[in-house]
């Protein structure tokens, strides 16, 4: 009979090793119709993944799916099409799980998103026993989604927000965390990748200095989760959080990992339907982790989306999206430092699958408005990451960022149409 612990290594080797076919990108791109589509007059050339990645057909099949064939709610009927519809949730549940390689289903929440995980951890893990003068650590290159909610609690209850420095290719100074640990310090709040810049910061070492301490870490998953295996356990996170519409699934859906331990001491962080155990007016009592934090009707068409894109990622295998990815990276670095005045922002040697960059003379929002008249969909801002952008003195960047879908082909195209940017600007 195999052992649990056997189950799980079984279970991790499927997660990280080699899908069940040979990479073939032409063959992966028949998978999402939207690729099929011109835009302006052009093929589309999707590089826009880090703020959303587009669907396979296996995902909007499941959607269809659902409300077809099962559509009910959760947890609440002994009817048929709710026992269907529970049984497709939960199951979503049990893959997220596996994913991550969480212990336990248990310690899985789904909630709205990312930013709605890292609220919750905010206000019903910190908030409620944050004192003045405590401390929040995060580092200089969060997204707003993980520098905003500690903004709230901390100037709620007069704590302070600290912030790990990055250096000039967009690297954290970790040699400096620990010295910015002190008696004070309740958390840990890190993004694995950074959406701006590309890094992939070391999570586990930043647990291991933290631990020492006896300090809890939350990482911020969102860009990593998709491009590279995940295993909280053996990163040795407290919390992570990532978000469903990134991982190839659909929007609105997004995962909190917890600790069970953690997740059992902490209070409920929104209430209603299927959170409580027993309700009177005088008193009310909670439901089991993970329900205690699944507040009202949940979005059971973005799990079950969810379980279906992870199926999908799982089958392709991170072997190989992660050697695609870097040969796309790698040559992508080299066709955009080809193109005059080209200056990429974050080059950090340990990234992946994000080229942000300037161009001298040339606002990044025209960068983006004439490459998209050739088909190109990039995006330009601040990607929601303002002190990244006040850290490198500007106030925008051009990024394209990669998914397994992308082709060399495509970057030649982004090269071309850049080319093009240059010679009306330059
Ligand atoms: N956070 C997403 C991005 O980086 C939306 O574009």
């Amino acid at each position: 009979m195999t052992s649990v612990a056997g189950m799980r290594n079984a279970e991790r080797r499927t997660r990280t090793t080699e899908g069940t076919k040979p990479f073939d990108v032409q063959r992966v791109r028949a998978d999402f119709p939207i690729l099929r589509r011109q835009v302006h007059g052009h093929p589309l050339v999707y590089l826009d993944n880090a703020a959303t990645t587009q669907k396979p057909q296996v995902v909007l099949d499941a959607l269809t799916r659902y409300y077809t064939d099962i559509n009910s709610n959760v947890h609440r009927g002994v009817h048929n099409l709710s026992e269907l519809a529970t049984e497709a949730y939960d199951g979503a549940r049990t893959k997220v799980r596996r994913f991550f390689n969480a212990a336990s289903d248990r310690e899985i929440v789904f909630t709205r998103n990312a930013t709605e995980g890292i609220n919750l951890v905010a206000f019903a893990f910190i908030r409620p026993t944050l004192q003045p003068g405590d401390e929040v650590v995060i580092s200089a290159m969060e997204h707003h989604s993980n520098i905003v909610p500690w903004q709230l609690v901390c100037e709620e209850r007069g704590a302070r927000l600290r912030v790990l420095p990055m250096d000039d290719r967009g690297e954290l100074l970790i040699d400096q965390l620990d010295a910015l640990l002190t008696d004070r310090t309740r958390i840990v709040a890190m993004s694995h990748m950074s959406n701006a810049l590309g890094t992939v910061n070391p999570i586990d070492e930043i647990v291991r200095i933290a631990h020492a301490r006896g300090i809890p870490v939350l990482a911020d998953g969102s860009q990593a989760a998709y491009h590279m295996p995940v295993d909280v356990q053996a990163l040795g996170v407290d919390f992570y959080v990532a978000t469903g519409h990134k991982l190839y699934g659909p929007t609105g859906i997004g995962v909190l990992y917890g600790r069970e331990k953690l997740l059992e001491e902490m209070p409920p962080f929104l209430g209603g339907g299927d959170m409580i155990s027993s309700v009177t007016f005088e008193k009310s009592t909670w439901n089991a982790l993970p329900f205690k934090f699944e507040a009202g009707t949940p979005h059971i068409e973005g799990a079950i989306g969810l379980g279906t894109a992870i199926d999908y990622i799982t089958g392709i295998g991170f072997d190989a999206i992660g050697a695609h990815e870097r040969d796309l990276l790698e040559y992508g670095t080299t066709i955009l430092e080809s193109v005059p005045t080209v200056r990429l922002v974050g080059t950090a040697p340990r990234k992946a699958s994000i080229l942000s960059f300037v161009m001298e003379n040339v606002h990044p929002h025209d960068i983006g408005t004439i490459v998209d008249r050739e088909g190109i969909a990039i995006r330009t801002g601040h990607h929601c990451a303002q002190p990244v952008m006040d850290r490198f003195c500007i106030p925008a960047t051009a990024r394209a960022s990669l998914a397994i879908y992308n082709t060399r082909a495509e970057i030649d195209a982004l090269g071309a149409a850049l080319r093009k940017v240059h010679e009306v600007f330059g």
